[in-house]
């Protein structure tokens, strides 16, 4: 099934159940916590704290979301990417967890087609109302899981509504991993939508599970998030999102200029990813107006379009990687993604500009510490020092 059939069929089924279809909200949140966008929930924020009575009570979505947490294990993993689409569906004070885990299981098995068996699920150590209600659908208890704060309870990482959740995995099989359930192998059996149940507000505190909860939500809500690139891999039969119609072009790009073919060594097939992976965050940032800076979100941009760089350079790509890149990926994705077209000036610019001045940087870096390794042999040293 082709990328645009997945949003489609997304959108239909929760429209057709009553879902007022939201745009994505911009890059750059409205929320003054959020350096970037990183869930289809952050626009819809006060409707869960009760802040702001919304006219629908029910959305869906597909959000544009940055998040670079896992910036390291792009292109090392299959699952892992600096920017994705999130697909989701929400509630606000209407229906809870029995319809959100419902409306999954259909779509999952009957608009996607995919196989109920290769199907997991984990649920929040103490949630027993949604391992019955998994239960009751059809899920043998075999194929549940329980898993503590750290995997089962979503927060946004700063102070806000947050709540147990459960997690669908799709099995991709013996080749992708170890057997024993996504509580033992994430990256074969691969979460591809959390179900948040909304019910708690959170304070300041650690991201990883220690934060005081403040008390109940004045209602319960639902938030919920399929990502895109995760289901297009699977249901395209490719590896990771690069070898999905959302990036094969520019991975197509990236290899003409490389010379050479995917994916080549195991160290070569990393660089193809980043370099792919970057180049879409890269274009959806700058068209959302974030601008290279030394700090903040503008530092983000710098750091994903310097990696980008360094990681062409490590496949022999001596000219210009990131217009032509960046280019590819406007060209195929501009369609759905307007903005990408509109910005698509701005973008060439501001990236042609970043990448040569990196490129002195790294040659001026490059000739130093050269220097320096030579005149520490001179001294018969094998170390450098800080
Ligand atoms: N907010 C949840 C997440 O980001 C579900 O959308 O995973």
């Amino acid at each position: 099934m082709r990328s645009t059939q997945i949003r489609s069929t997304f959108l239909d089924f929760f429209t057709s159940r009553g879902h007022r279809h939201f745009p994505s909200s911009p890059l750059i949140p409205s929320d003054p916590t959020l350096l970037l966008a990183n869930a289809g929930m952050n626009q819809f924020k006060p409707y869960f704290l009760g802040e702001v009575t919304p006219e629908f009570p029910r959305a869906t979505t597909i959000q544009k979301c940055a998040r670079t947490s896992d910036i390291d294990n792009v292109g090392r993993t299959n699952r892992h990417a600096t920017f994705f689409e999130m697909m989701g569906n929400f509630s606000f004070g209407d229906y809870f967890k029995a319809d959100a885990i419902a409306f999954a299981w259909e779509l999952l098995t009957q608009g996607y087609n995919l196989e109920k068996d290769r199907l997991w699920i984990t649920v929040y150590q103490d949630d027993d109302e949604a391992e019955q209600l998994w239960r009751k659908i059809g899920v043998p208890a075999e194929r549940i899981q329980r898993l503590g704060m750290e995997d089962n309870f979503w927060s946004m990482g700063v102070p806000g509504p947050c709540g147990p959740c459960s997690e669908v995995n799709y099995d991709r099989g013996p080749a992708f991993g170890r057997e024993g359930g996504p509580a033992v192998d994430g990256e074969r059996y691969v979460e591809i939508w959390n179900l948040v149940f909304m019910q708690y507000q959170r304070g300041e505190g650690d991201k990883k599970g220690d934060f005081p909860i403040l008390g109940d939500l004045a209602q319960q809500s639902i938030d919920t998030g399929l990502g895109l690139d995760r289901l297009a891999a699977i249901l395209q039969d490719a590896e990771n999102v690069c070898g999905t119609d959302l990036l094969r072009p520019t991975l197509t790009t990236v290899q003409e200029l490389a010379g050479r073919d995917y994916p080549g060594s195991a160290e070569e097939k990393v660089s193809f990813q980043v370099v792919t992976e970057h180049a879409r965050s890269i274009a959806y940032l700058i068209a959302d107006g974030v601008l290279p800076a030394k700090d903040g979100r503008g530092y983000v941009l710098r750091r994903l379009m310097r990696r980008a760089v360094r990681h062409a350079r490590l496949l022999g790509i001596d000219q210009a990687v990131l217009a032509p890149a960046t280019a590819s990926v406007i060209a195929n994705l501009g369609g759905v993604w307007p903005e990408l077209t509109a910005q698509a000036a701005l973008i060439e610019q501001v990236v042609t500009a970043e990448e040569e001045s990196f490129t002195r940087t790294l040659a001026q870096g490059t000739r130093l510490l050269n220097a320096a390794i030579t005149r520490s042999r001179e001294n018969r040293s094998t170390t450098l020092t800080g």
